[in-house]
């Protein structure tokens, strides 16, 4: 093989993985960081919380433009409760927060109606005792 030939392939070789591994991290999303299982967790990168996945992960319903984020979880006064749910847009903005009065709440549900955004977002969970849960969705 000429020498101009076998390099050519080798920068098209190099630039096609390139491409196909921009490719896949893009489909992992933005929550398969380092920080998944360490710093936040999710149901695919749970860390040290392995066991509460099923408790802490936030679950996403989206019916005509309503979020419901629901996290089921024990509501045990100040015990053991869900701080707070806040949804964000794929650029980070916060869509809509609810804080929850563990003296009161008796599960950690919240609603928002979604008028002007389309595309990924993110529900978070915030339990005081098991961290920062995320769970990625389409609106
Ligand atoms: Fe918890």
């Amino acid at each position: 093989m000429e020498r101009r030939k076998f390099f050519a392939l080798g920068l098209a070789g190099i630039a096609g993985s390139s491409l196909v591994s921009r490719i896949a991290t893009a489909a992992q999303g933005v929550l398969n960081t380092k920080l998944a299982g360490s710093i936040y967790y999710t149901k695919e990168n749970p860390g040290r919380w392995s066991a509460k996945v099923a408790g802490h992960a936030p679950v996403v319903e989206v019916k005509g433009g309503v979020v419901q984020v629901t996290t089921p979880h024990e509501m045990k006064g100040y015990e053991h409760y869900i701080v707070k749910h806040t949804i964000f847009d794929k650029q980070m903005n916060i869509l809509g927060e609810t804080m929850f009065d563990p003296a009161t709440a008796k599960a950690p549900i919240s609603k928002y109606e979604i008028k002007d955004y389309k595309g990924a977002a993110y529900a978070l969970s915030m339990c005081n005792k098991h961290d920062c849960w995320v769970t990625e969705f389409t609106v």
